[in-house]
């Protein structure tokens, strides 16, 4: 009955849990989640009262499908922190980054191509690639190497079109440094291939530098680089993200827009001006909060037995928890006997089969429960 195309994916393994999670609240069970992806913070004040103000004027109306003026220039001066230089006309406003990396995929890839993907590498990825009818090429990183990829070109055929780089990265919080994204813009530049860059994890990042590969020599011309207001500005709800991209690939992702979402929401898009040109200290609060969770996670983990990679952005930790049994067994144990909630290792590519991700975007008062709970199921 239903399309090839919808049959080569699978539900989304991270929303999975977290359904399930909120089935067992629903029931009054008390769950610490440490499976969504999304910053519990409110969005900051000035940039509601921007989206309010701009509901109040009456701009609840279609925008141009590329979004309003305004925000593609406050985009194209934020690139500049990017060293990337793309004018207004070169940016288009999607509803959230994951629309933008959909978009990409479909206007990039066709039936038979191949796609690289840094194994592990965040869910959507993989379902956007097969459903533009192409295939993912798996490239394992190393823990030890705090999950960044080495020299992959044995990876490459004459089927490759797209390499898919995230950094800071979901689920690992692995941040690129400069040698590993030159060893990808060689492969892609000496092999004619294009890169999605997906980079909305930008401003969480608690040491090194976040680099954009588009900044890199003959790069512009083969990157799509994706960012958005959901991780930076606890913007989730809103759905809105923006990417720019050599023009043939930019007229072909406003096509799709055109046809499916016509254009980002309308206010949503003035809260997102005021996001980009206000004030930045609510990024900085964020920052240090998240800092101060992730070492508390780590350390507590490890004083547990779980050693775990001290991520360097993002909000998550990928766990081996082989000791214990696979991601999965020990996923829905710790949902069932302790009502903590974490994401299967496995949803993020094959080599994540032993662990689990845990996302530390919930309180520190929750994250010294949950590894108490963890203890208690684990350790006994
Ligand atoms: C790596 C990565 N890219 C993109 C997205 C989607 O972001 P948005 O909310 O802007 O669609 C997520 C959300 O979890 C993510 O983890």
């Amino acid at each position: 009955m239903l399309s090839e195309r919808v049959n080569r994916i699978e539900e989304s393994a991270t929303l999975r849990i977290s359904d399930l999670a909120n089935k067992l609240k629903r029931a009054g069970k008390d769950i610490i989640s440490f499976s969504v992806g999304e910053p519990d913070f409110t969005t900051p004040q000035h940039i509601i009262d921007a989206a309010k103000k701009a509901l109040d004027e009456g701009r609840t109306h279609y925008t141009p499908s590329t979004g309003i003026p305004e925000l593609r220039e406050a985009i194209a001066n934020k690139f500049k922190e990017n060293d990337i230089s793309a004018s207004p006309n070169e940016i288009i406003v999607t509803p959230g980054a994951k629309q933008a990396i959909f978009e990409a995929t479909l206007a990039t890839l066709n039936e038979g191509d191949e796609a690289i993907l840094f194994d592990p590498a965040w869910v959507s990825y993989e379902s956007c690639v097969k459903l533009a009818g192409a295939k993912p090429i798996w490239v394992k990183t190393d823990e030890k190497r705090g999950f960044i990829p080495e020299d992959f070109l044995e990876s490459v055929t004459k089927k490759t079109k797209l390499i898919i780089v995230n950094t800071p990265g979901n689920p690992t919080g692995a941040v690129f440094d400069e040698n590993t994204l030159k060893l990808i813009a060689d492969i892609a530049r000496d092999h004619d291939l294009f890169v999605l860059s997906d980079e909305v994890y930008e401003k969480i990042i608690y040491e090194g530098k976040h680099l954009s590969i588009a900044s890199f020599d003959g790069m512009p011309e083969r990157t799509i680089t994706v960012n958005g207001f959901s991780k930076a500005y606890a913007m989730t709800g809103w759905r809105l993200g923006y990417a720019t991209a050599p023009p043939e690939i930019l007229d072909a992702m406003l096509k799709i827009q055109q046809h499916s979402a016509s254009c980002a929401t309308s206010f949503a898009q003035y809260g997102a001006v005021a996001a980009l040109t206000g004030a930045q200290e609510c990024i900085a609060e964020m920052v240090s909060e998240f800092r101060a969770r992730r070492n508390l996670l780590v350390d507590g983990l490890k004083s547990i037995g779980l050693e775990c990679t001290r991520p360097k952005g993002a909000f998550y930790v990928f766990v081996n928890v082989g000791q214990y049994g696979s991601g999965m067994d020990v996923a829905e144990r710790l949902l069932n006997e302790a009502y903590v909630a974490v994401t299967p290792g496995g949803a993020f590519g094959p080599s994540g089969t032993n662990y689990v991700r845990i996302s530390y975007a919930t309180s520190q008062a929750r994250i010294s429960e949950g590894l108490e709970r963890i203890e208690g199921v684990l350790v006994g």
